[in-house]
This record gives C-alpha cells, sequence and structure tokens, in this order.
C-alpha cells in the first residue's frame, strides 16, 4: 500500500479531508471511511455499474477510480440527491414504477439516469438505454427503469 496523503473531497456539498493512501478505489473510501453506504460494491471491476456516483457532474464507476484522482473533486452519492427533505423526481418516479427490485442495482441507476438527463433533458428512450449500458440490473427490471426515467424526462414529476 502506498503512502498515505491529504485528500480533499467534496461529497453532497460537504468538504471532507481525509488521509489516505491514494491506491484504495474511491468506493472503498466513500464506504469504509465516510460511511456513505447507499454507493455499493458489487463486481469491484467496472463491470456492472452499481459503484456509479456523479463526479464533477459525469457519471464514474466510483470502483474504477483511485481516489488520490478524484482530488479535490465534487461528488454527488445517492444520500445527496434528495432536496429539502425531499426525494429527487427520480426516486419518486423509481418508487412509482417499480423500477426497485432488490435494490441493489438502484443508486447507480439513479445517479447515471440524472447524468444522462442532466447532459440530454430530452434524451431518446433509445439513448437512454444507450446510457444506461454500464448498469446491470440482475433482477431484469430494466422495463420499469427505463419508464421512470421517461417519465421524468416528460416533466410528470416537475423540474428534475
Ligand atoms: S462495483 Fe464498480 S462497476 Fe461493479
Ligand atoms: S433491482 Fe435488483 S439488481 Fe436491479
Amino acid at each position: 500500500m502506498s503512502k498515505k496523503m491529504d485528500v480533499r473531497l467534496t461529497i453532497n456539498g460537504r468538504e471532507h479531508h481525509i488521509n489516505v493512501s491514494p491506491d484504495r478505489t474511491l468506493a472503498e473510501v466513500i464506504r469504509e471511511e465516510l460511511h456513505l453506504t447507499g454507493t455499493k460494491i458489487g463486481c469491484d471491476d467496472s463491470n456492472c455499474g452499481v459503484c456509479t456516483i456523479l463526479l464533477d457532474g459525469m457519471a464514474v464507476k466510483s470502483c474504477a477510480m483511485l481516489v488520490g484522482q478524484a482530488n479535490g473533486c465534487d461528488i454527488l452519492t445517492i444520500e445527496g440527491l434528495e432536496s429539502a427533505g425531499g426525494l429527487h423526481p427520480l426516486q419518486r418516479a423509481f418508487i412509482d414504477r417499480f423500477s426497485i427490485q432488490c435494490g441493489f442495482c438502484t443508486p447507480g441507476m439513479v445517479l447515471t439516469a440524472k447524468a444522462i438527463l442532466d447532459e440530454n433533458p430530452k434524451a431518446t428512450e433509445e439513448e437512454i438505454r444507450d446510457g444506461l449500458h454500464g448498469n446491470l440490473c440482475r433482477c431484469t427490471g430494466y422495463v420499469q427503469i427505463i419508464e421512470a426515467i421517461t417519465d421524468v424526462r416528460d416533466g410528470k414529476y416537475g423540474e428534475a
């Protein structure tokens, strides 16, 4: 393990200064040092997408990034998506459309969906499917997931 270094991460609007080995993954540090366990770890090999977070607004697989690479970055995890105590429209839509079965993929799906709609609020269903290609759902809830995202895109939950 490398010598520890000071890393500054702004997570969900709060700045954290931690002293960690820079070669630990961002996913590990988010979960084990900062106790934000909404970010899941599945394959730990950049294949399943359950560890997706938003890094400076981009959907990133946090198991595939070293914490040292994220130094100074602005991160959003699923815990930061609510605002003023209310669920984000994507969270509400996932609930309403029954887009959650075991829920293990859900934080990564929701954050990837946010990145897709932030970049392209009028994304077509095909573009949404394409944007989600790195996020796997073992419960095969893809139809409901796409329906939830298109509901938000279509303004059924107000401003996303
Ligand atoms: S745990 Fe990161 S992609 Fe699977
Ligand atoms: S809801 Fe179970 S893996 Fe997606």
